[in-house]
């Protein structure tokens, strides 16, 4: 039998049309973006959180001379949300990139990271809003990291 799912989401050309807090976070991430280190690629990531005590958390990639040793932002940021403030659901994301040139679309996180994000939406039950934005353009927003990873694999899927 053939399926298909659809894939709910939010496009805004204008982050005016953003909720306060979600600007916050695109702004956060944009700080972080100058702060990344990534002379390998020159493609630089900041990622911006709040946790449910409104605080924000912040990331940007990592590269590395032993290339796979680096890390992306989001799951800098994400990682060192759960290293601090292991009991604090994360309630939103947001993850902005430069390169040598403005990146003029929306920056989606790769597959590990949205295993990662994933990981603390389950931990805490409670659904990650993802914004997404390049240098400029067009912001993309998800209500849950699951919209971007629909077959997943979890600790439920191992019989242990
Ligand atoms: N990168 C991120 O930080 N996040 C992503 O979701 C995609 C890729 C980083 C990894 C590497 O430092 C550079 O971007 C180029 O892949």
């Amino acid at each position: 039998m053939d399926k298909k799912l659809d894939i709910p989401y939010q496009e805004y050309d204008d982050e005016m049309q953003l909720a306060s807090e979600d600007r916050e976070l695109l702004r956060r991430a944009d700080e972080m973006v100058d702060k990344a280190y990534a002379p390998y690629s020159g493609f630089r990531v900041g990622a911006a959180l709040r946790l449910e005590d409104g605080t924000i958390v912040t990331g940007s990639n990592q590269e590395n001379a032993a290339y796979p040793s680096g890390l992306c932002a989001e799951r800098v940021a994400v990682f060192s949300a759960s290293a601090n403030y292991p009991d604090k659901a994360i309630e939103a994301l947001a993850i902005t990139a430069n390169s040598k040139q403005a990146v003029n679309h929306p920056v989606a996180p790769c597959g590990a990271c949205r295993q990662a994000i994933l990981e603390y939406e389950h931990k805490f039950k409670h659904p990650i809003r993802v914004i997404l934005r390049g240098t400029t353009g067009k912001i993309v927003v998800l209500d849950s990291i699951q919209s971007l990873l629909p077959f997943q694999f979890t600790k439920d899927d191992m019989v242990l």
